[in-house]
């Protein structure tokens, strides 16, 4: 498999604007920025989205209870996802705000075609309503629930509403096609298998429009009563960030990443929307599944949400790379639920990290610097390490499991190119071959491939961790890759990946430990 770089449009959730961030929206940008940069890496022309979704019904009564209009209110937690982004180094190429006028613009215009066509029409509607997820639910759904919320176990209200509806069920045997043929991919398997068996239930048409919203929202074209309502208006976002002069070459996108409660709007409604508008599929929807926080499930009503303070604190203790790995090779990719807890954390840092990555690191930089005068030495003509048939492995699985979004798959093979190297140190003993005479060329043959496979790692490290891996690359003398992808800039993973990059002769330098080892925090006194 060879990497010809291409055109790459990911997605994160837009998050609704009323919540303080968390653990949770900080995973699925953090996953979609980690995935970014490997395409940019690649040299993939690349463009990354998230934002905040901003209509909720909930935002206006927030604002009301603090004396704010809606938008205040919803400037001012925008700002907060924005700079939490920000200070944990993702690289989205553009965050977009539902309430901007590019956007609401756009969804005019998608909104009006759709009315146009016959997709949308007029109606009335009778159900049951979830009013903290502002979302209608079926009868069978509301009876298996006892009448009460499925997310917050509130009571349903019975809602009558003159609406908007959108002809979902027109598209039942197009989409079903499209999703069992593969021209539209939802992932993880075991979830597409969920939606697929739902679709063949049968699809209703949807409500899209609600009424008393007080103004906040986009309004139905002509009808100004009615605001679109908030789910349709959101996923729109992914189109109109880019439906604009200069980025259309984005369209369609290649990756929605959202998590499992999100599927439905994602594999269903919004494929069928993009149907009703003529318009191109995303190529892919995965949904990752969800951290617990120490064992127990995260809720608003046990207050042991993982908050940005926690994960500041994890920053400050361990550094941000640290707990980017910990969130990208542990987290819920897959259909599993991952446990966000303190002793996990420590180990995987430990293990990987500091005894793996930066010994190895340590080491080879180390032995470079007292037996090779701090230059790369030469590589042995022949030699018998096994590094580089192991690095060109290491690649292909590393693509491999980058392709389908197996992150954690792909740092362990990462990783377990280090392990070689650290065990190719042991069998060879360089530290004992230095003390003999006549044994330097074999000492720098041992170190040449050492300091070549940790290179290549550090490669494929960099997406997970950009700025360890940029020291290491500073040291190791490659700070050409360190200039082409700062900025969002483009690499050339398939070049610089290629074995023998190291030159020999380039000045090596040493450094504070890359990951510092870190003790168990003592436990608080009782
Ligand atoms: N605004 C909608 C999404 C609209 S997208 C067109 C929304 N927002 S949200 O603020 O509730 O964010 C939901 C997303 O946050 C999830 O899909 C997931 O990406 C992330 N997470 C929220 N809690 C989570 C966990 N406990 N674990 C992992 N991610 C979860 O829904």
């Amino acid at each position: 498999m060879t990497d010809t770089p291409d055109r790459f449009y990911v997605t994160t959730p837009i998050y609704y604007v009323n919540d303080r961030p968390h653990i949770g929206h900080v995973y699925s940008t953090t996953i979609a920025d980690v995935v970014a940069r490997y395409h940019r890496l690649r040299g993939d022309q690349t463009f990354m989205l998230t934002g905040v979704d901003e209509h909720a019904a909930k935002v206006v009564t927030a604002a009301e209870e603090r004396g704010l209009d809606p938008q205040s209110w919803a400037d001012q937690n925008a700002a907060a996802f924005q700079e939490t982004f920000f200070s944990l180094g993702v690289s989205n190429d553009d965050f977009i705000r539902t309430s901007e006028p590019r956007h609401k613009e756009r969804v005019t215009e998608y909104v009006t075609a759709l009315i146009e066509n016959g997709d949308v029409y007029a109606g009335e509607y009778e159900g049951w309503y979830d009013a903290g997820q502002e979302e209608y639910i079926s009868e069978n759904k509301a009876k298996e629930s006892d009448y009460l919320s499925p997310i917050n176990g509130k009571p349903l209200t019975k809602k009558r509403e003159r609406n908007y509806f959108f002809r979902l069920s027109a598209y039942q045997d197009r989409l079903l096609a499209l999703i069992e043929g593969g021209g539209f991919v939802v992932e993880p398997e075991a979830r597409r298998n969920e939606v697929v068996a739902r679709i063949r239930e049968g699809l209703n048409d949807v409500a899209i429009s609600r009424t008393g919203t007080g103004g906040w929202g986009i309004p139905i074209p002509n009808d100004p009563d009615q605001t679109i309502y908030v789910w349709i208006d959101a996923l729109f976002n992914y189109l109109s960030a880019v439906d604009v002069d200069g980025r259309r070459e984005y369209w369609p996108a290649d990756l929605h990443l959202i998590g499992k409660e999100i599927l439905w709007f994602h594999a269903v409604i919004w494929p069928a929307l993009l149907l009703g508008l003529g318009r191109e599929l995303p190529r892919r929807v995965y949904a990752h599944s969800f951290w617990i926080s120490e064992g127990r499930k995260m809720s608003k009503s046990l207050g042991n949400f993982v908050d940005l303070e926690r994960l500041d604190d994890y920053v400050a203790r361990f550094s941000l790379d640290a707990l980017r790995y910990f969130l990208t090779t542990q987290g819920p990719i897959g259909t599993n639920d991952a446990d966000f807890a303190e002793a996990k954390f420590l180990e995987v840092y430990n293990a990987d990290l500091a005894n793996t990555l930066g010994n190895s690191f340590s080491r080879v930089t180390n032995m470079i610097g007292r037996y090779c005068d701090g230059l790369v030495p030469q590589p042995g003509g022949g030699s018998d390490s096994g590094l580089q048939e192991k690095a060109v492995a290491t690649l292909e699985d590393y693509r491999a499991a980058m392709a389908s979004l197996r992150l954690d798959h792909a740092a362990a093979a990462a990783v377990e190119l280090v392990r070689q190297v650290d065990g190719y140190i042991e069998r060879t003993q360089p530290y004992r071959l230095a003390k003999e005479e006549g044994k330097m060329a074999a000492v720098g043959a041992i170190l040449y491939d050492c300091a070549e496979a940790i290179r290549i790692a550090s490669l494929l490290l960099w997406p997970i961790l950009p700025d360890r891996m940029a020291t290491a690359w500073g040291r190791l003398g490659c700070d050409s890759y360190a200039h082409a992808t700062a900025s969002r800039g483009a690499g050339q993973l398939e070049e610089w990946a290629r074995w023998g990059g190291l030159q020999p002769g380039t000045p090596v330098s040493k450094g504070d430990p890359l990951f510092p080892r870190v003790l168990a925090e003592p436990a608080p006194a009782a």
